[in-house]
């Protein structure tokens, strides 16, 4: 582990890029290849959470798997507080994962229906510390309380919650660790509009009583700016656009973002008279 930083910041996605080999077509031509990130530069700084919007495809799955080391860039690097994940040894990647969790769109495929929510919640810092069963549930409880559910909910199974329950739990499930950062990808687009305010009140509540920065993916505009500092806009696995959220907002610089502001009309900001 190298004692020296070599970024100011939380995470440093620095020029990344990254391809993906398409089917074969036939074994006489070379497989192709799909650009899905085409050289990616981007800063989080600590509390200052980070929103990604773009189109479907513009590779904002791809982003985060790489921020979270789940996938390794084919060229570039992904610096958490100035460590390059891809230069860890395994064992120090399995201790720098505490400090970035992630939490998936799908409330009902990402939590294991046949396991005890308290198992599920307590499964990142259990595979890190090996604590006791007590100790484990007790976390379980304390996360899940940081989320507005109660200990009647640690002996259940997924499918006795709703959609924004479930979220809960994949969110308590994040927080077990006491994480820095959480990516959350898409993480309210399943949910009902309703539902989907109260989950994002929680993520603004995390953000200030926790200090947990988030990097939030998502395709709606108006989501973002109740929860991000800044925003970064990505299409065709660039980012074209990048800023705080009310000068994005305010001044889009780029055609593509206009257009995305274009679709909700409630966040074009009043023409200068
Ligand atoms: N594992 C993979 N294998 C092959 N191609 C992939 C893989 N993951 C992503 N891609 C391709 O990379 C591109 C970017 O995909 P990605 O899932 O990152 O986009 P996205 O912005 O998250 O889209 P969405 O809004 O639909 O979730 C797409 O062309 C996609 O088909
Ligand atoms: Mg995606």
């Amino acid at each position: 582990m190298t004692s020296q930083r070599q970024s100011p910041f939380l995470l440093d996605i620095r020029d990344v890029t990254r391809a993906y080999p398409l089917p074969r077509e036939s074994v006489l031509r070379a497989p192709g290849t799909v650009q899905a990130l085409k050289g990616v530069s981007l800063q989080v700084t600590a509390g200052r959470s980070m929103g990604i919007v773009g189109e479907s495809g513009s590779g904002k799955s791809t982003l985060a798997r790489l921020a979270m080391a789940l996938e390794r860039p084919t060229s570039g690097q992904v610096l958490f507080e100035g460590r390059d994940l891809n230069a860890l040894s395994a064992a120090d990647l399995r201790a720098a994962r505490r400090d970035f969790q992630m939490v998936f769109q799908d409330p009902y495929g990402s939590l294991d229906p046949r396991r005890a929510v308290w198992r599920t919640v307590a499964e990142p810092a259990a595979a890190l510390e090996g604590a006791s069963r007590r100790q484990q549930r007790d976390r379980a409880a304390e996360a899940l309380a940081a989320v507005g559910l109660g200990a009647d909910a640690l002996d259940k199974y997924p499918h006795e919650f709703s959609g924004g329950q479930r979220q809960r739990i994949a969110i308590a499930r994040a927080l077990i660790t006491r994480p820095k950062l959480i990516v959350a990808d898409e993480a309210v687009s399943a949910l009902d509009v309703s539902v989907q305010a109260q989950v994002l009140n929680l993520m603004a509540d995390l953000r200030d009583a926790h200090g947990v920065t988030f990097l939030f993916i998502s395709h709606d505009l108006a989501v973002v700016s109740h929860l991000c500092a800044d925003v970064a806009v990505m299409k065709g696995g660039l980012v074209v656009e990048h800023g705080p959220v009310r000068q994005v907002l305010s001044a889009p610089q780029h055609a593509y973002t206009r257009t995305l502001l274009a679709s909700v009309p409630e966040l074009v900001p009043p023409p200068a008279f």
